[in-house]
């Protein structure tokens, strides 16, 4: 991981000052970095021999990072990784283009890594997510959205970056198809529960811990998980007047929102979603031999869930 950071720091470096300054400002401020960790872990689960694991990793991680840096601006967030958010502190306009910087800037290493399946598979990813980010924007306010069309919002936004991760790590290893394919299934189901549960934390999880401000999908209009379910269960009489406070982002509906999410178990129900699709994950990696890298990938799912940052 020293590695992958070495790395990207190596490739921000731009001759322009304020390009330097915002991507040093987000990279510097952490992140968990579980992309890269992924497709490490994945490269190493196939007894990877290749020092491109590395490159890749840190491709990875700085797509992510251009995608916070333009999701930001879109769900027009204030807090990011314990400090206040680029677009907060440097405007729409520097977080939009940095972001478009670092987005290409990964693009540029990864080609330089010469290979044309590697190259696809982050074609299609970026492709994907883009894809998720505008469907998202077309479900805003949407109080009707059912539970599959807010999966299929997740596994594009965020899934697909964890299953190219993982399968990016297979990929330079020089695995088979059929293990290839394992580990990008487990890196799609770990995502999806990795997700899941950053949208319940979105309703229980405390801003210090998650170093975002809670409340944050609400007021945007997003209908996730734990309010999908928490609708589906509330006194049908109450319901009318809650979809419409939902939809408008009014965060006065917070307090009885949260209420009923407790009295209806729809946080409990949405942590058993994502436990569902751990078991998935788990499912996909059964045929790798039993290895302490296999064991860290099942401790990767706990971590994806059981977090509380
Ligand atoms: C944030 O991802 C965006 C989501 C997909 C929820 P992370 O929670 O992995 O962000 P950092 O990199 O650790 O800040
Ligand atoms: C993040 O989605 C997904 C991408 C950046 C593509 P969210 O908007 O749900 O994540 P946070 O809560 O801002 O990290
Ligand atoms: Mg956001
Ligand atoms: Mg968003």
């Amino acid at each position: 991981m020293q590695a992958v950071d070495r790395c990207i720091r190596e490739h921000l470096h731009s001759e322009v000052v304020l390009v330097n300054q915002i991507a040093e400002y987000i990279v510097g401020n952490g992140g968990k970095r579980l992309r890269p960790l992924l497709a490490l872990m994945a490269a190493r689960a196939c007894n990877n021999q290749s020092t491109h694991h590395f490159t890749l990793a840190a491709v990875v991680e700085m797509i992510h990072t251009s995608t916070l840096l333009h999701d930001d601006v879109v769900d027009e967030s204030g807090m990011r990784r314990g400090q206040k958010t680029a677009n907060a502190v440097f405007g729409n306009a520097a977080a939009v283009l940095v972001g478009d910087f670092l987005y290409s800037r990964s693009f540029q290493m990864m080609v330089s890594i010469g290979s044309m399946r590697v190259q696809e598979i982050l074609a299609d990813a970026t492709n994907l997510i883009a894809e998720g980010e505008v469907l998202q924007l077309m479900n805003i306010g949407d109080t009707d959205i059912t539970v599959d069309a807010y999966l299929q919002v997740i596994r594009y936004k965020t899934a697909k970056l964890f299953e190219a991760s993982a399968r990016l790590g297979a990929v330079v290893a020089g695995a088979t198809d059929a293990v290839e394919d394992g580990l990008a299934r487990y890196g799609m189901h770990l995502g999806t529960a990795f997700q899941i549960i950053d949208d319940v934390l979105d309703y229980s999880g405390n801003a210090g811990d998650i170093g975002k401000n809670v409340g944050d999908d609400l007021s945007e209009g997003k209908l996730t998980l734990p309010v999908i379910y928490a609708l589906q269960r509330a006194p049908e009489a109450e319901v009318p007047q809650l979809k419409e406070l939902i939809a408008a982002g009014n965060l006065e509906v917070m307090p009885r929102l949260m209420s009923l999410m407790d009295e209806t178990g729809a946080i409990a129900s949405a942590r058993e979603v994502a436990e569902g699709e751990v078991r998935l994950a788990m499912d996909a990696i059964a045929q790798l031999p039993d290895s302490e890298t296999k064991q860290h990938l099942a401790a990767l799912t706990r971590i994806a869930v059981d977090r509380q940052s």
